[in-house]
């Protein structure tokens, strides 16, 4: 399979298709054996340079050098920090690396991971890693690679010279982590299709957008869910959305050259046969404003407005592969959000397939306007048992919580009590927003149903949360993830480098295993 990195030349038809599982950047292996005693090795120290586990018996058999050198270079042990030591024999590399407290969660092993692939990704040839025990898991080396395939994610530079292993550095230019600890056969089977998942969705938002129509996104789903076991790939053209009265989906696309699609895909799996999760995924992918034009400044980083849809397909990815015991459909409503000729305007007023009207009031509302359609559709469709919009869907909601958090809103309390959990316990954590019936009430328009903004109204991520969720069956088990301040980081984390994160693949894979039967 060619990732369509690997072609030099940047022309539209030389960008094929992205590989199922795209090229890591680091070679991964296991080893249910001790460390070695010569070579490259990793270990964790603990709060205040405390040894212990694999590194306090190093040190042992090194006479106290380790603990020597830690005192010298006054290494704290703190979470996430790192201290390289060369040539202290018997090794002739050893990285310490920080775990402050203790790792708690797999999570907690995962950031472990992602920072010893960061700290060794200049190293060659084989590195063990002592991987720490957690209390209450039994597959630490599984994150902790997961980790390390998250952490050493690279999109690569456009037009750079590209090698046989693909992206920017290539397979041989990179070092093998063997993990000790356990996990092998819970990675094979279970966490690499989370990094597949996720390096999937990334690869789709760090497209940039003169690449990434609708009808590309639509043709990347295409080719690469033809080679996952039990999926189904459903487009859905202009036509097509016409016939079925999507005048929101349609009419936030119809000022762009490049028309909008709605492509679902399905995956099925042996072990399930109760009604499937829907993630339903806003997927701008570029948003201007359209004829309510954004400013210029920092208007680029709109071409990840399709990490909604990213993040549903990065999640199905994930789930196929690993054959997790429920059925799922991720949807992603695909539009670009351009001013032109043919371009909505503010004040237009729309139908939507429900058949309830929106006056377009802000054409830089587009978001909510595209998951009208997409969750009436998909609840139509397939009668889900829960229906998740994730959307980077308002400014509003990174005022209110920075990047620490993305913002959850559900009338449900168990429904709200599960997805925060599920957030701590992948490490893409969720706070609650409120939607209160005022809202519902605010949105209510004088020549339409609803209008898609209250002007100078707050507050804004629940306005924004509330006219989604209008479109939500009074019995539909429904919850909105407005994720706009993590789509893109700028510092890298451990397991976030630099830019594109496709947020959500992690939370909602945690969120499915809730519904597994098995
Ligand atoms: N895509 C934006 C929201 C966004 C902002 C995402 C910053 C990521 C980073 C969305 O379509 C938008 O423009 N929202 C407006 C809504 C307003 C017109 C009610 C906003 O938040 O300003
Ligand atoms: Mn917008
Ligand atoms: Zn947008």
């Amino acid at each position: 399979m060619t990732r369509f990195l690997a072609n030099a030349a940047i022309t539209i038809v030389a960008v094929t298709a992205l590989a199922a599982t795209p090229a890591a950047a680091v070679d991964i292996d296991f080893s249910a054996a001790a460390l070695p005693g010569a070579g490259k090795v990793v270990m964790a120290v603990g709060e205040d340079g405390v040894l212990s586990g694999a590194a306090a018996s190093a040190d042992r058999q090194m006479g106290g050098a380790l603990g020597r050198a830690v005192a010298a270079a006054d290494f704290d042990g703190e979470a996430g920090s790192s201290l390289p030591l060369y040539g202290l024999a018997p090794y002739d590399a050893v990285l310490l690396v920080g775990v402050g407290k203790g790792l708690a969660s797999g999570a907690d092993v995962q950031d472990f991971g992602g920072t010893v692939a960061g700290q060794t990704a200049a190293w060659r040839g084989d590195v063990a890693v002592a991987v720490p025990d957690v209390e209450g898991l039994d597959d630490e080396a599984a994150h902790a690679a997961l980790g390390a395939r998250l952490g050493s994610y690279d999109f690569g530079k456009w037009g750079a010279a590209k090698t046989a292993g693909g992206g920017a550095k290539g397979a041989d230019a990179a070092p093998k982590l063997i993990f000790h600890g356990p996990g092998e056969a819970a990675f094979a089977g279970d966490r690499r299709a989370i990094a597949d998942g996720v390096a999937f969705a990334r690869d789709l938002v760090s497209t940039p957008s003169n690449i990434k129509t609708p009808e590309w996104f639509a043709g990347q789903v295409e080719s690469v869910f033809a080679d996952v076991p039990r999926t189904s790939v459903r487009v859905l053209d202009v036509p097509e959305m016409q016939r079925l009265g999507m005048g929101a989906l349609v009419g936030v696309g119809q000022g762009s050259a490049r028309p909008p699609r709605l492509v679902a895909v399905r995956y099925d799996s042996p072990d399930y046969d109760g009604p499937p999760l829907a993630f339903v995924g806003k997927g701008i992918t570029f948003d201007t404003g359209g004829i309510s034009l954004k400013g210029g400044r920092g208007m680029w980083a709109m071409r990840g407005d399709m990490t909604g849809a990213a993040t549903a397909m990065g999640a199905v990815m994930a789930l196929a592969n690993r054959g997790a015991a429920v059925d799922v459909i991720a949807v992603a409503a695909l539009a670009e959000n351009m001013p032109g000729g043919a371009a909505q305007r503010p004040g237009d007023v729309v139908t939507t397939m429900s058949g309830k009207t929106i006056e377009v009031l802000n054409t830089d509302a587009e978001g909510r306007l595209v998951l009208t359609d997409g969750v009436w559709w998909t609840q139509q469709t397939y009668d889900p048992r829960l229906v998740v919009s994730v959307a980077t869907l308002t400014g509003a909601v990174i005022s209110a919580l920075g990047d620490d958090y993305a913002g959850v809103f559900t009338k449900d309390d168990d429904l709200a009590a599960l997805f925060i959990d599920a957030g701590e316990v992948s490490g893409e954590t969720l706070w609650r927003l409120p939607v209160h019936d005022n809202v519902f009430e605010d949105i209510k328009s004088d020549v339409a149903d609803v209008k898609n903004v209250v002007e100078g109204g707050t507050p804004s991520a629940s306005i924004g949360a509330a006219f989604i969720m209008s479109w939500a069956r009074e019995d539909q088990p429904f919850v909105h993830l407005d994720i706009a301040g993590q789509d893109y980081t700028d510092t890298p984390r451990p397991t976030e480098p630099k830019g594109w994160t496709a947020f959500g693949v992690r939370l909602l894979d945690e969120v499915a295993r809730r519904y597994e039967t098995k």
